[in-house]
């Protein structure tokens, strides 16, 4: 979307489903990570101004209901840090209020819960913060990093790789690649595109018959998020609107196979709604994420097609689904290796007498 001029804005269907996909992740990953760290934290990068016009929360309330209203919270004993950074005065002085109105309405405030709001630009925000640490020889506790801009300025690659140094931060990023596809050949704003890249590539697009642009620009940032963030896992998924457009990507880098399946379970949870649908391509298809119409075809194929000839345990097609495909575990045994087996295509070697348990072995054809 274009930048609005006010300080508060209209909830847009996307940003209502990207919401809820923050609201189901932050569900999963706080209780996990509170159950081993004494402190873990929530950066919300370009947190804007708390609340829509209706009265809709934003992002930063969103992270903050969802810790405080969660099931398990009177278990959680660790610290939490919820970090908010707005560059904008008028925002962040809405962003102010909204908090101490949420604060105020949820007393007595949990001791363990600790908010910081900063009124600055997420660049100079990030550079002090990995300064102080660097300076002191300390490390980032296990960090969330929301990172959601309405352009694709003031993001530069070299900044996210110094924040992901600390190696259990990991990164949500909006990636506008319309705007990025709008601007990567006009020549006016070479500096951001170049910073956004960490390289001068993405002039390239167009170049390669074989991709779209957007899928050209995708794929170099993907690319980049591993190489210059190393990132071990980094999934995505197109936001597609009603015309069939992608408008943006929103990119997951973690070093933890347990942050792929949390997003992963997120994704295919959240339905976007007013014709907004997230999807991810494997096989050559598009792969909706919608539970109740599930096409696992594409995983199908893909699975007959990387392990044709092989013999191989149950825990590694499991491992590739999660991590190769953007199919949850749960989508491999009933919908793709009982019909495979039923049709006599893959021979199984179990433990008991029926199912996929741990110990079980598939061959597949040659
Ligand atoms: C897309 S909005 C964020 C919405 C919010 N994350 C939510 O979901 O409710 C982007 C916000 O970033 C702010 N902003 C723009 N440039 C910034 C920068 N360089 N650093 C920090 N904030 C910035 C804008 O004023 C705006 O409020």
């Amino acid at each position: 979307m274009a930048a609005p001029k006010t300080t508060v804005w209209h909830l847009d269907p996307h940003t209502k489903a990207k919401h809820d996909l923050l609201k189901f992740y932050l569900g999963g990953w706080f209780p996990v990570l509170s159950s081993y760290n004494g402190r873990i934290v929530f950066l919300d990068g370009f947190a804007g101004p708390g609340r829509y016009d209706s009265g809709e929360p934003g992002s930063p309330l969103i992270a903050l209901d969802t810790l405080l209203t969660h099931s398990y919270f009177s278990n959680m004993k660790c610290e939490f840090l919820f970090f908010f950074c707005e560059a904008k005065k008028d925002r962040f002085e809405s962003l102010s209020q909204q908090v101490a109105g949420y604060k105020e309405a949820h007393q007595p405030w949990p001791e363990n819960v600790k908010i910081q709001l900063v009124h600055s630009e997420f660049s100079d925000t990030i550079t002090s913060l990995v300064e102080h640490l660097r300076s002191q020889k300390r490390r980032l506790a296990p960090t969330f990093a929301f990172v959601d801009p309405f352009g694709f300025s003031g993001l530069p690659m070299s900044l996210l790789a110094d924040l992901l140094s600390f190696n259990s931060c990991e990164l949500f990023v909006n990636y506008m690649v319309d705007h990025v596809n709008r601007f990567a050949t006009a020549g006016n704003v070479d500096h951001h595109l170049e910073a956004l890249f960490g390289t001068a590539e993405y002039k390239n697009v167009g170049q390669d018959p074989s991709r779209s642009r957007q899928q050209f620009l995708h794929d170099l940032y993907e690319r980049q998020l591993t190489d210059v963030c190393k990132f071990t896992y980094v999934q995505s998924f197109a936001m597609i609107n009603k015309t069939g457009h992608i408008g943006y990507y929103l990119f997951h880098g973690t070093r933890d196979v347990k942050g792929v399946e949390l997003m992963k379970n997120a994704m295919w949870k959240v339905d976007p709604g007013g014709g907004y649908q997230f999807s991810d391509r494997l096989a050559g298809q598009d792969v909706l994420f919608t539970e109740s119409d599930v096409n696992t075809e594409p995983l199908r194929q893909a699975i007959l097609d990387r392990y044709k000839g092989k013999r191989i345990s149950i825990a590694a097609l499991e491992q590739f689904t999660l991590i190769h495909t953007p199919y949850r575990k749960t989508h491999l045994r009933k919908p793709v290796l009982t019909p495979l087996e039923k049709a006599g295509v893959i021979r199984v070697e179990r433990p008991g007498k029926s199912g996929f348990p741990d110990g079980t072995w598939v061959t597949f054809p040659s």
